[in-house]
């Protein structure tokens, strides 16, 4: 059986967590992150649109690598690769949905916040975890102490992290990436100015190099 490919946790040290209100929005949003360095976009399922946006820019962005997010259930997961999503996320984890992805054959970020969540996770084969929400669950402080036990899986953290904790997460080893909506601020996307969010995303890129470095 064909293994998922993870590329999209590897692209790039961070995957921004998309909410795209307006469909026109999506392919030039898109376009300024792959061009801003950031080719793995998680397109969370929660505009109308969502399933639209996912579709305009799998046709029309190649360089970017798109998923979905806020994936629940087994229907959604489907929907979303129909429309060409490569990758899923789910803030939570469940056997449902642990089984549509090995059935898609799709790669699945599940998300996790205690052992006993990712004790489940890790039965059912999945070797990366979505460590969700991160920060009120003990932040960096909590991923550090699951490197103990869970020596062999990476997280990939998502909520609350920003410029200012960034380095945090990242210089811990048993971090891969980590998410956030911090690159696409509301104002910008409202405003349309696509070339400051490739600037907040090149800076952020090189900010997460940076950091990955020193480590
Ligand atoms: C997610 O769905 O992963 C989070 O909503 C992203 O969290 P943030 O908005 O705090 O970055």
């Amino acid at each position: 059986m064909t293994q998922p490919n993870y590329d999209f946790v590897t692209a790039a040290p961070i995957v921004p967590v998309l909410v795209i209100d307006q469909l026109e929005h999506a392919v030039p949003l898109a376009k300024a992150l792959v061009a801003g360095g950031l080719p793995a976009l998680e397109i969370t399922l929660r505009t109308e649109c969502a399933l639209d946006a996912i579709e305009a820019i799998a046709a029309a962005v190649p360089g970017a690598i798109v998923g979905a997010g806020t994936v629940c259930n087994r229907a959604q997961l489907l929907e979303c690769q129909n429309r060409g999503a490569r990758f899923i996320v789910s803030p939570g984890s469940s056997d449902a949905i642990f089984q549509a992805a090995h059935d898609a054959q799709l790669p699945l970020l599940p998300g996790v916040a205690t052992a006993s969540e990712i004790i489940h996770a890790k039965e059912a084969g999945f070797e990366i975890l979505k460590f969700f929400p991160a920060e009120i669950n003990g932040g960096a402080k909590a991923l550090k102490a699951y490197s103990g036990p869970f020596y062999d899986l990476q997280f990939c953290p998502t909520g609350g992290i920003g410029p200012d904790n960034l380095a945090d997460y990242l210089a811990l080893p048993n971090v891969i990436a980590v998410g956030g909506s911090w690159i696409t601020p509301k104002s910008a996307m409202q405003a349309g100015d696509w070339s400051k969010i490739t600037d907040i995303a090149r800076q952020a890129v090189a900010l997460a190099h940076g950091i990955r470095n020193a480590a």
